[in-house]
Protein backbone atom coordinates (compact mmCIF):
# COMPACT_ATOMS: atom_id res chain seq x y z
CA UNK A 1 0.00 0.00 0.00
CA UNK A 2 1.23 3.69 -0.93
CA UNK A 3 1.13 5.78 2.35
CA UNK A 4 1.25 9.27 2.11
CA UNK A 5 4.38 11.54 2.31
CA UNK A 6 4.76 15.12 2.61
CA UNK A 7 6.03 16.67 0.03
CA UNK A 8 6.97 20.69 -1.42
CA UNK A 9 5.69 19.68 -4.80
CA UNK A 10 2.18 17.93 -3.81
CA UNK A 11 -0.53 17.86 -7.18
CA UNK A 12 -3.32 20.10 -6.43
CA UNK A 13 -6.16 18.60 -5.12
CA UNK A 14 -7.20 18.77 -1.73
CA UNK A 15 -5.54 17.22 1.56
CA UNK A 16 -4.92 13.03 1.40
CA UNK A 17 -7.50 11.13 3.60
CA UNK A 18 -8.20 7.85 2.42
CA UNK A 19 -6.28 5.12 2.35
CA UNK A 20 -5.73 3.49 -0.81
CA UNK A 21 -7.21 0.59 -2.47
CA UNK A 22 -5.25 -2.25 -3.85
CA UNK A 23 -6.52 -4.97 -5.59
CA UNK A 24 -5.15 -6.47 -8.50
CA UNK A 25 -5.05 -9.90 -8.68
CA UNK A 26 -1.70 -11.28 -9.40
CA UNK A 27 -0.68 -11.26 -12.81
CA UNK A 28 1.38 -14.16 -13.65
CA UNK A 29 2.83 -15.56 -16.52
CA UNK A 30 0.94 -19.04 -18.24
CA UNK A 31 4.42 -20.16 -18.96
CA UNK A 32 4.82 -23.80 -17.29
CA UNK A 33 7.16 -25.46 -14.86
CA UNK A 34 10.32 -26.31 -15.08
CA UNK A 35 11.74 -30.09 -16.00
CA UNK A 36 10.57 -33.03 -13.56
CA UNK A 37 12.91 -33.28 -10.82
CA UNK A 38 15.27 -36.58 -10.92
CA UNK A 39 15.51 -38.55 -7.25
CA UNK A 40 18.82 -36.64 -6.13
CA UNK A 41 16.88 -33.48 -7.05
CA UNK A 42 13.77 -31.28 -6.02
CA UNK A 43 11.35 -30.31 -8.48
CA UNK A 44 12.49 -26.82 -9.36
CA UNK A 45 10.36 -23.72 -8.56
CA UNK A 46 8.20 -22.47 -11.24
CA UNK A 47 9.95 -19.23 -12.15
CA UNK A 48 7.32 -17.58 -13.47
CA UNK A 49 3.54 -19.05 -11.75
CA UNK A 50 1.88 -18.58 -9.04
CA UNK A 51 4.31 -18.11 -5.71
CA UNK A 52 3.08 -19.55 -2.40
CA UNK A 53 1.59 -16.49 -0.23
CA UNK A 54 4.68 -16.32 2.46
CA UNK A 55 6.60 -16.11 -0.74
CA UNK A 56 5.03 -14.01 -2.49
CA UNK A 57 4.93 -11.67 0.97
CA UNK A 58 8.67 -11.61 1.19
CA UNK A 59 8.55 -11.04 -2.35
CA UNK A 60 6.93 -7.67 -2.05
CA UNK A 61 9.06 -6.70 0.93
CA UNK A 62 12.35 -7.12 -1.41
CA UNK A 63 11.01 -4.81 -3.89
CA UNK A 64 12.46 -1.00 -3.94
CA UNK A 65 9.70 1.43 -2.90
CA UNK A 66 11.94 4.70 -4.41
CA UNK A 67 13.22 5.47 -7.69
CA UNK A 68 16.70 5.78 -5.95
CA UNK A 69 16.16 1.84 -4.30
CA UNK A 70 16.00 0.85 -8.32
CA UNK A 71 18.31 -0.69 -9.67
CA UNK A 72 18.82 -0.95 -13.51
CA UNK A 73 16.85 -0.12 -16.39
CA UNK A 74 18.80 3.21 -15.70
CA UNK A 75 17.14 4.62 -19.53
CA UNK A 76 13.75 4.29 -17.43
CA UNK A 77 14.77 5.38 -13.98
CA UNK A 78 16.53 8.54 -15.24
CA UNK A 79 13.52 9.58 -17.47
CA UNK A 80 11.17 8.88 -15.13
CA UNK A 81 12.77 11.12 -12.45
CA UNK A 82 12.74 14.12 -14.89
CA UNK A 83 9.25 13.46 -15.83
CA UNK A 84 8.28 13.25 -12.25
CA UNK A 85 10.30 16.17 -11.11
CA UNK A 86 8.81 18.47 -14.19
CA UNK A 87 4.96 17.45 -12.80
CA UNK A 88 5.68 17.61 -9.72
CA UNK A 89 7.04 21.34 -10.00
CA UNK A 90 4.01 21.89 -12.16
CA UNK A 91 2.00 20.86 -9.40
CA UNK A 92 0.28 18.81 -11.80
CA UNK A 93 -0.43 14.84 -12.27
CA UNK A 94 1.90 12.89 -13.91
CA UNK A 95 1.02 11.83 -18.01
CA UNK A 96 -0.30 8.50 -18.31
CA UNK A 97 2.72 5.78 -18.43
CA UNK A 98 2.84 2.85 -20.33
CA UNK A 99 5.20 -0.06 -19.11
CA UNK A 100 6.20 -2.98 -21.28
CA UNK A 101 8.29 -5.81 -21.04
CA UNK A 102 7.96 -9.17 -20.11
CA UNK A 103 7.21 -10.50 -16.71
CA UNK A 104 9.19 -10.25 -13.56
CA UNK A 105 10.84 -7.35 -14.54
CA UNK A 106 9.74 -4.38 -12.24
CA UNK A 107 6.23 -2.75 -13.84
CA UNK A 108 4.41 -3.20 -10.99
CA UNK A 109 7.30 -1.89 -8.65
CA UNK A 110 7.50 1.08 -10.92
CA UNK A 111 3.69 1.96 -10.84
CA UNK A 112 4.11 1.52 -6.83
CA UNK A 113 7.47 3.93 -7.16
CA UNK A 114 5.06 6.36 -9.36
CA UNK A 115 2.81 6.87 -6.78
CA UNK A 116 5.02 7.10 -4.15
CA UNK A 117 7.35 9.38 -5.87
CA UNK A 118 4.35 11.78 -6.92
CA UNK A 119 2.92 11.78 -3.20
CA UNK A 120 -0.11 9.68 -4.72
CA UNK A 121 -2.41 7.02 -3.76
CA UNK A 122 -2.40 3.76 -5.80
CA UNK A 123 -5.13 2.19 -6.60
CA UNK A 124 -4.33 -1.38 -8.38
CA UNK A 125 -6.60 -3.26 -11.17
CA UNK A 126 -5.79 -5.14 -14.24
CA UNK A 127 -7.96 -5.95 -17.35
CA UNK A 128 -9.74 -9.19 -16.81
CA UNK A 129 -11.05 -7.73 -13.56
CA UNK A 130 -13.00 -5.06 -14.85
CA UNK A 131 -15.69 -7.01 -16.74
CA UNK A 132 -18.32 -3.94 -16.83
CA UNK A 133 -18.31 -0.47 -17.42
CA UNK A 134 -19.71 0.37 -13.93
CA UNK A 135 -16.38 -1.68 -12.53
CA UNK A 136 -14.38 0.86 -14.17
CA UNK A 137 -15.93 4.14 -13.21
CA UNK A 138 -16.58 3.06 -9.80
CA UNK A 139 -12.13 2.98 -9.96
CA UNK A 140 -12.29 6.49 -11.57
CA UNK A 141 -14.48 8.27 -9.39
CA UNK A 142 -12.60 7.08 -6.06
CA UNK A 143 -9.52 8.73 -7.67
CA UNK A 144 -7.96 12.15 -6.18
CA UNK A 145 -6.14 14.96 -8.13
CA UNK A 146 -2.61 13.38 -8.89
CA UNK A 147 -3.44 9.58 -8.13
CA UNK A 148 -2.33 6.92 -9.83
CA UNK A 149 -4.33 4.14 -11.32
CA UNK A 150 -2.61 0.80 -12.45
CA UNK A 151 -3.83 -1.73 -14.81
CA UNK A 152 -2.12 -4.43 -15.25
CA UNK A 153 -2.70 -6.43 -18.02
CA UNK A 154 -3.73 -3.35 -19.87
CA UNK A 155 -3.74 -5.30 -23.53
CA UNK A 156 -6.59 -7.83 -21.77
CA UNK A 157 -9.38 -4.80 -21.42
CA UNK A 158 -12.50 -5.68 -23.29
CA UNK A 159 -12.44 -3.70 -26.31
CA UNK A 160 -15.98 -1.87 -25.24
CA UNK A 161 -14.35 -0.67 -21.87
CA UNK A 162 -10.86 0.05 -23.44
CA UNK A 163 -13.19 2.51 -25.71
CA UNK A 164 -14.49 4.37 -22.24
CA UNK A 165 -11.02 4.85 -21.73
CA UNK A 166 -10.13 7.54 -24.26
CA UNK A 167 -12.23 10.39 -22.67
CA UNK A 168 -11.11 9.31 -18.93
CA UNK A 169 -7.55 9.89 -20.06
CA UNK A 170 -8.01 12.64 -22.44
CA UNK A 171 -10.39 14.57 -21.09
CA UNK A 172 -11.01 13.07 -17.40
CA UNK A 173 -14.34 12.84 -18.21
CA UNK A 174 -16.28 9.42 -18.38
CA UNK A 175 -19.53 7.94 -20.02
CA UNK A 176 -21.77 5.69 -18.46
CA UNK A 177 -24.73 4.14 -20.51
CA UNK A 178 -27.19 2.93 -17.21
CA UNK A 179 -30.97 1.09 -18.20
CA UNK A 180 -32.09 -0.30 -21.63
CA UNK A 181 -33.77 0.63 -24.01
CA UNK A 182 -36.44 3.59 -23.98
CA UNK A 183 -35.12 4.15 -20.42
CA UNK A 184 -31.67 4.08 -20.75
CA UNK A 185 -29.46 7.22 -19.51
CA UNK A 186 -26.38 8.55 -20.45
CA UNK A 187 -24.45 9.99 -17.26
CA UNK A 188 -21.13 11.75 -17.80
CA UNK A 189 -18.76 11.98 -14.71
CA UNK A 190 -16.06 14.52 -14.13
CA UNK A 191 -13.06 12.96 -12.88
CA UNK A 192 -10.05 14.00 -11.27
CA UNK A 193 -7.20 15.08 -13.05
CA UNK A 194 -4.98 11.45 -12.49
CA UNK A 195 -2.12 9.10 -13.89
CA UNK A 196 -3.11 6.17 -15.47
CA UNK A 197 0.09 3.47 -15.48
CA UNK A 198 -0.90 0.60 -18.08
CA UNK A 199 1.24 -2.51 -17.80
CA UNK A 200 1.56 -5.10 -20.62
CA UNK A 201 3.61 -8.04 -21.62
CA UNK A 202 2.45 -7.89 -24.58
CA UNK A 203 2.57 -4.52 -26.49
CA UNK A 204 1.69 -6.39 -29.99
CA UNK A 205 -1.96 -6.56 -29.02
CA UNK A 206 -2.54 -2.92 -27.94
CA UNK A 207 -4.72 -0.88 -30.22
CA UNK A 208 -3.38 2.27 -32.08
CA UNK A 209 -5.81 4.14 -30.22
CA UNK A 210 -4.85 3.21 -26.56
CA UNK A 211 -0.98 3.31 -27.41
CA UNK A 212 -1.56 6.63 -28.43
CA UNK A 213 -3.19 8.03 -25.41
CA UNK A 214 -0.09 7.18 -23.25
CA UNK A 215 2.11 10.12 -23.55
CA UNK A 216 5.42 8.03 -21.57
CA UNK A 217 6.13 4.69 -22.59
CA UNK A 218 9.11 2.63 -21.42
CA UNK A 219 10.17 -0.93 -22.54
CA UNK A 220 11.47 -2.48 -19.63
CA UNK A 221 14.74 -4.99 -20.83
CA UNK A 222 16.55 -8.26 -19.55
CA UNK A 223 18.46 -6.98 -16.75
CA UNK A 224 22.33 -7.84 -17.40
CA UNK A 225 24.31 -10.13 -14.59
CA UNK A 226 25.83 -7.52 -13.24
CA UNK A 227 22.91 -5.27 -12.19
CA UNK A 228 21.02 -8.99 -11.03
CA UNK A 229 24.23 -9.47 -8.79
CA UNK A 230 23.62 -5.90 -7.09
CA UNK A 231 20.05 -7.03 -7.09
CA UNK A 232 20.86 -10.03 -5.12
CA UNK A 233 23.47 -8.78 -2.73
CA UNK A 234 20.89 -5.99 -1.68
CA UNK A 235 17.85 -8.34 -1.45
CA UNK A 236 20.41 -10.93 0.82
CA UNK A 237 20.89 -8.01 3.01
CA UNK A 238 17.34 -7.13 3.53
CA UNK A 239 16.76 -10.49 4.15
CA UNK A 240 19.64 -10.79 6.57
CA UNK A 241 21.92 -13.71 4.87
CA UNK A 242 25.76 -13.37 4.48
CA UNK A 243 26.45 -13.70 0.21
CA UNK A 244 29.75 -13.49 -1.55
CA UNK A 245 30.19 -11.79 -5.03
CA UNK A 246 30.35 -14.85 -6.35
CA UNK A 247 27.92 -16.78 -4.69
CA UNK A 248 25.72 -13.63 -6.10
CA UNK A 249 26.69 -14.07 -9.33
CA UNK A 250 25.95 -17.23 -9.70
CA UNK A 251 22.39 -16.91 -8.77
CA UNK A 252 22.23 -13.54 -10.94
CA UNK A 253 23.23 -15.72 -13.83
CA UNK A 254 20.77 -18.52 -13.68
CA UNK A 255 17.42 -15.83 -13.06
CA UNK A 256 16.65 -15.24 -16.97
CA UNK A 257 17.48 -12.01 -16.06
CA UNK A 258 14.72 -11.53 -14.00
CA UNK A 259 14.71 -9.91 -10.43
CA UNK A 260 11.60 -11.57 -9.61
CA UNK A 261 13.35 -15.10 -10.35
CA UNK A 262 16.83 -13.78 -8.69
CA UNK A 263 14.81 -13.04 -5.40
CA UNK A 264 12.53 -16.44 -5.70
CA UNK A 265 16.27 -18.58 -6.04
CA UNK A 266 17.93 -16.79 -2.98
CA UNK A 267 14.63 -17.43 -0.88
CA UNK A 268 15.32 -21.09 -1.91
CA UNK A 269 19.36 -21.19 -1.83
CA UNK A 270 19.46 -19.35 1.21
CA UNK A 271 17.24 -22.32 2.83
CA UNK A 272 19.81 -24.81 1.66
CA UNK A 273 22.39 -22.56 2.72
CA UNK A 274 21.07 -22.56 6.44
CA UNK A 275 19.92 -26.21 6.15
CA UNK A 276 23.22 -27.91 5.06
CA UNK A 277 25.88 -25.26 5.12
CA UNK A 278 26.87 -22.94 7.96
CA UNK A 279 24.30 -20.15 6.25
CA UNK A 280 26.79 -18.45 3.90
CA UNK A 281 25.71 -18.68 0.70
CA UNK A 282 29.45 -19.00 -1.27
CA UNK A 283 29.83 -19.58 -5.06
CA UNK A 284 29.71 -23.27 -3.60
CA UNK A 285 26.74 -23.28 -2.12
CA UNK A 286 24.98 -21.28 -4.30
CA UNK A 287 26.06 -23.82 -7.20
CA UNK A 288 25.15 -26.76 -5.66
CA UNK A 289 21.56 -25.80 -4.36
CA UNK A 290 20.53 -24.65 -7.89
CA UNK A 291 22.03 -27.75 -9.56
CA UNK A 292 19.86 -29.77 -7.05
CA UNK A 293 16.94 -27.79 -7.81
CA UNK A 294 17.63 -28.65 -11.55
CA UNK A 295 17.82 -24.71 -12.29
CA UNK A 296 19.32 -24.20 -15.98
CA UNK A 297 22.52 -22.37 -16.28
CA UNK A 298 21.10 -19.49 -18.45
CA UNK A 299 18.43 -19.35 -16.01
CA UNK A 300 16.16 -20.83 -19.04
CA UNK A 301 12.46 -22.25 -18.11
CA UNK A 302 10.66 -25.28 -19.22
CA UNK A 303 9.15 -23.16 -22.14
CA UNK A 304 12.24 -21.71 -23.50
CA UNK A 305 13.77 -25.16 -23.62
CA UNK A 306 11.20 -26.88 -25.32
CA UNK A 307 11.42 -24.11 -27.93
CA UNK A 308 14.88 -24.58 -28.22
CA UNK A 309 15.15 -28.30 -28.51
CA UNK A 310 11.85 -28.87 -30.87
CA UNK A 311 14.06 -27.08 -33.17
CA UNK A 312 17.31 -28.65 -32.75
CA UNK A 313 15.60 -31.95 -32.33
CA UNK A 314 13.14 -31.62 -34.39
CA UNK A 315 14.25 -29.08 -37.43
CA UNK A 316 17.86 -29.83 -37.64
CA UNK A 317 18.63 -26.45 -35.73
CA UNK A 318 16.49 -24.61 -38.15
CA UNK A 319 15.80 -22.39 -39.83
CA UNK A 320 11.89 -22.69 -39.47
CA UNK A 321 9.27 -20.62 -38.97
CA UNK A 322 7.35 -19.21 -36.57
CA UNK A 323 3.78 -20.89 -37.64
CA UNK A 324 5.68 -24.10 -37.42
CA UNK A 325 7.07 -23.80 -34.09
CA UNK A 326 3.43 -22.26 -32.75
CA UNK A 327 2.01 -25.81 -34.20
CA UNK A 328 4.81 -28.08 -32.57
CA UNK A 329 5.02 -26.46 -28.84
CA UNK A 330 1.57 -25.70 -28.48
CA UNK A 331 2.63 -21.83 -27.61
CA UNK A 332 0.82 -18.80 -29.25
CA UNK A 333 3.11 -16.81 -31.52
CA UNK A 334 2.39 -14.06 -30.34
CA UNK A 335 3.56 -15.38 -26.84
CA UNK A 336 6.55 -17.21 -28.20
CA UNK A 337 7.18 -13.57 -30.22
CA UNK A 338 7.01 -11.49 -27.60
CA UNK A 339 7.52 -13.87 -24.25
CA UNK A 340 9.78 -16.39 -24.99
CA UNK A 341 12.26 -15.14 -28.01
CA UNK A 342 13.05 -12.15 -26.65
CA UNK A 343 15.71 -13.26 -23.74
CA UNK A 344 17.13 -16.40 -25.94
CA UNK A 345 18.30 -13.74 -28.45
CA UNK A 346 19.24 -11.72 -26.03
CA UNK A 347 21.88 -14.65 -24.34
CA UNK A 348 22.85 -15.69 -28.15
CA UNK A 349 20.91 -18.73 -28.60
CA UNK A 350 18.62 -18.27 -30.93
CA UNK A 351 18.24 -15.95 -33.99
CA UNK A 352 15.51 -14.91 -36.23
CA UNK A 353 16.35 -14.68 -40.26
CA UNK A 354 13.90 -13.99 -42.84
CA UNK A 355 13.93 -18.00 -43.12
CA UNK A 356 12.31 -18.41 -39.70
CA UNK A 357 14.25 -18.93 -36.71
CA UNK A 358 17.72 -20.85 -36.04
CA UNK A 359 19.59 -21.72 -32.68
CA UNK A 360 22.91 -20.90 -32.66
CA UNK A 361 25.96 -23.24 -31.92
CA UNK A 362 25.49 -22.00 -28.29
CA UNK A 363 22.19 -23.21 -27.99
CA UNK A 364 23.73 -26.56 -29.62
CA UNK A 365 26.50 -26.71 -26.85
CA UNK A 366 24.37 -25.87 -24.39
CA UNK A 367 22.38 -28.21 -24.83
CA UNK A 368 24.56 -31.50 -26.29
CA UNK A 369 24.71 -33.45 -22.76
CA UNK A 370 21.30 -32.23 -22.33
CA UNK A 371 19.54 -34.39 -25.30
CA UNK A 372 17.90 -37.17 -24.30
CA UNK A 373 18.73 -39.14 -27.43
CA UNK A 374 20.19 -37.40 -30.48
CA UNK A 375 19.56 -40.82 -32.10
CA UNK A 376 21.00 -41.34 -35.92
CA UNK A 377 18.38 -38.23 -37.14
CA UNK A 378 21.70 -36.90 -39.61
CA UNK A 379 20.52 -33.35 -38.60
CA UNK A 380 21.48 -34.23 -35.42
CA UNK A 381 24.64 -35.62 -35.93
CA UNK A 382 26.02 -32.90 -38.09
CA UNK A 383 25.05 -30.49 -35.38
CA UNK A 384 26.83 -31.74 -32.81
CA UNK A 385 29.93 -32.89 -35.26
CA UNK A 386 29.76 -29.05 -36.38
CA UNK A 387 31.13 -27.94 -32.95
N1 LIG B 1 13.98 -6.03 -6.55
C1 LIG B 1 13.29 -6.35 -7.63
N2 LIG B 1 13.60 -5.53 -8.64
C2 LIG B 1 14.51 -4.66 -8.19
C3 LIG B 1 15.20 -3.58 -8.78
N3 LIG B 1 15.06 -3.24 -10.05
N4 LIG B 1 16.07 -2.91 -8.01
C4 LIG B 1 16.23 -3.25 -6.74
N5 LIG B 1 15.61 -4.26 -6.14
C5 LIG B 1 14.75 -4.97 -6.86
Amino acid sequence: MVKPVKRAGKVSGGPRKREATKSAPNSMSSKGKAADASSQRVEVVSMRNAQPADDRLLELSLRPTRLAEYIGQSHVKENLRIFMKAALNRREALDHVLLTGPPGLGKTTLANIIAKEMNAYLHSTAGPAIEIAGDLVAQMTNLEAGDVLFIDEVHRLNPAIEEKLYPAMEDYEFDLMMGQGAAARSYKYKLEKFTLVGATTRPGLLTAPLRGRFGIVFHLDFYPAQDLEIICKRSAEILGVEIDDKGAREIAERSRGTPRIVNRLLRRVRDYATVEYDGRITWEVAKNSLDRMNVDTYGLDEMDQKLLRTIIENFKGGPVGLGTISASIHEERDSIEEIIEPYLIQIGLLVRTPRGRKVTPKAIKHFKDKLSDPGPAPGNLELFDSQ
